[in-house]
């Protein structure tokens, strides 16, 4: 959702903060502003859309000071515009904010009965005014923050910035992420360690109810009254890390370096010499566990259900998944000893995160597979399974989920090996088709020429595309036409091929592409007959199979494309890039925001 950025120091802060919120605009990107302190007084320049305009008005405008506060914002109270962009000030504080105050009507209410007046529509506000009310009745701004703490309620990070205070900026947070970054006379606090990374590799995590206050030289922090001593930690981020490179978007820098970022994750979890699986040590025995319950949200759910069917062959273990917004409410009944696996790239996605605090009230064992170690998720977890993506710019998920996929068909392959349902033989032949993937993964980017031509062709200029797939390759189907809504906006939707004839073959007629997610598996005879049906009925076929398949039916299909050999149980990964490279193309051709499509925000710290 929202990214935040606070600077003290001896220079001029706004370029800097600028700088900083380049980098978290990917979490969102329909206003943006900052404020500094001039003279003892709160100034800010603020403006509706994107970053650029927020530059252009600090052309206009430009704004001095050493302390100072920014945000890019994803609205959730209170639409995008000049008004409600962060950040939220009075004449005493400004406030940028990440997350939702839940109890904002309430404090509404109660200061407006005190005769505040509001100029926003954002739930921010209410915590700008209380802290205001605090600071007239002569509280200091540690006693304010403090307090406020205890009132407020919702997952939030916030960075207060106090006039006449050019000493002192502060935060706080629960449950959304906050850093802070030690510099050299200079004090930074942000979003995440992403943020920080071109100012400093020196960074403390902040915990749940953490408040903060920073000097230029130095941080203290508390929780509720109490100093903590919470450790500097060494980042691995280098502000290099977050350029594009020779690509035109973050989406296809990040789809072409999956075979390095897959070869990564590889090396992590398997042992090339010996084609053997090695997880880290699990608080828990897989021969005791009854029930797997795996989420996520969005593509990290799609994870979900393509790893059910590999825990399900390889280690015969039952596994319930459900999307975490659902699951936190449906209050399932699970088993005691079972483990939940959550999801999630970021590690900071709201629903998957409460979705876990009901696991453990259920007293499930918490795995994550994350890609932000330092994470809320990974830290709540009693275990973490690293994905070894590198930092995720663009919004729609690539690399992540490719790397979610291979952490979880190691850990199947270990359960397996555990549980005694998979041969030594088997897990040799299994760790021989991982190993391949980087390979086959350049071979599969090495044919972008024909990707692009099917987009601009035959998926560009439709209204309507359907993605059909069975098996393990139905949550490929899946991930393939959510990447086409949210990047190119036609709409897309995935189905089980053998489901098709019970409604969507409504929709197929010569206008609607059909692309088929088919490796020839064991179940591609009844692909087969689906794709059948909808040929019968004049729908444009897209192939997209191996060349046995692609000679099986390629003569057939409007347009096909032989995806390299691999090995069916592997072969989710392989299909997922050969959809993203399509989805890509197609926005591409369509002129869309590919990085920021609108509405989205990559990280969704909101309910
Ligand atoms: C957002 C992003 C998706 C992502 C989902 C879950 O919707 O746009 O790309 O899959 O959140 O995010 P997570 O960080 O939990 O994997």
């Amino acid at each position: 959702m929202c990214g935040i950025i606070g600077i003290i120091g001896n220079a001029p802060v706004t370029p800097l903060l600028v700088d900083a919120l380049k980098r978290l605009e990917y979490r969102g990107y329909d206003s943006a502003g900052v404020a500094t302190l001039i003279n003892g007084h709160i100034d800010r320049r603020r403006a509706e859309g994107k970053l650029v305009n927020l530059e252009a008005r600090l052309r206009a405008e430009p704004l001095s000071g050493t302390i100072g506060i920014g945000h890019t914002r994803w609205a959730t109270h209170g639409k995008p515009s000049e008004r409600n962009a962060h950040p939220i000030a009075t004449d005493r504080v400004a406030i940028v904010h990440n997350g939702i105050i839940e109890n904002f009507q309430e404090l509404k209410d109660e200061l407006a009965a005190e005769g505040r007046r509001f100029e926003s529509d954002t739930d921010t506000e209410a915590v700008a005014q209380l802290l205001t009310s605090y600071l007239e009745r002569q509280m200091t701004p540690e006693a304010a923050m403090g307090k406020a703490m205890g009132r407020l309620r919702g997952a939030f990070a916030l960075v207060a910035m106090f006039s006449g205070r050019h000493d002192i900026l502060m935060g706080a947070r629960r449950g959304s992420s906050l850093a802070v970054g030690h510099g050299d006379g200079e004090m930074y606090v942000g979003t995440d360690a992403l943020a920080l990374a071109p100012f400093t590799s020196r960074v403390t995590y902040l915990e749940d109810d953490d408040w903060v206050v920073l000097s230029s030289s130095g941080c203290t922090v508390y929780q509720g009254e109490t100093k903590v001593e919470r450790p500097e930690k060494k980042s691995g981020l280098s502000g290099a890390l977050i350029g594009k490179g020779n690509h035109q978007h973050f989406m296809l820098k990040e789809i072409y370096e999956q075979p390095a970022v897959v070869g990564d994750t590889l090396q992590y979890y398997l042992d090339p010499a010996t084609r053997t699986v090695r997880t880290p040590a699990m608080p828990f025995d897989w021969t005791d566990v009854s029930r797997l319950t795996m989420t996520g949200c969005g593509t990290a759910f799609y994870a979900c259900m393509v790893a059910k069917y590999w825990f399900e062959k390889l280690a015969r273990l039952p596994v319930e998944i459900e999307v975490a917004s659902e699951f936190r409410y449906r209050e399932p009944p699970l088993p005691e000893g079972g483990v939940c696996i959550a999801v999630s790239q970021s590690g900071e996605t709201i629903d998957t995160l409460e979705a876990m605090r009901y696991a453990k009230s259920q007293k499930q064992i918490l795995l994550s597979v994350t890609n932000v170690p330092e994470s809320a998720i990974a830290r709540f977890s009693h275990a973490v399974l690293p994905t070894l993506a590198g930092p995720e710019i663009g919004v729609a998920s690539t690399k992540a989920f490719t790397t979610q996929l291979v952490v979880l068909l190691s850990a199947a392959i270990a359960a397996g090996r555990a549980r005694g349902t998979l041969s030594r033989a088997e897990e040799e032949r299994l760790a021989l088709a991982m190993i391949e993937l980087p390979a086959r993964i350049n071979e599969t980017l090495n044919m972008e020429g024909d990707y692009r031509r099917i987009a601009e062709n035959t998926l560009a200029a439709a209204r309507d595309v359907l993605y059909l797939g069975r098996g393990s390759s139905f949550p490929v189907a899946l991930e393939g036409a959510l990447k086409l809504k949210e990047l190119s906006y036609i709409h897309a939707e995935g189905y089980a091929g053998g489901e098709m004839k019970h409604g969507p073959i409504a929709l197929i007629d010569d206008a609607v592409p059909v692309v088929v997610v088919a490796p020839s598996d064991s179940i591609f005879d009844k692909i087969a007959s689906n794709f059948e049906q909808v040929r019968a009925r004049g729908g444009k076929l897209v192939l997209l199979s191996d060349a046995r398949g692609v000679a099986k039916l390629g003569a057939k299909a409007e347009t096909s494309i032989a995806v390299p050999d691999i090995d069916p149980v592997v072969a989710p990964i392989l299909y997922t890039v050969a959809v993203q490279l399509l989805a890509y193309y197609t926005a591409l051709a369509k002129g869309t925001d590919i990085d920021q499509p609108r509405n989205l925000a990559k990280s969704v710290t909101v309910e």
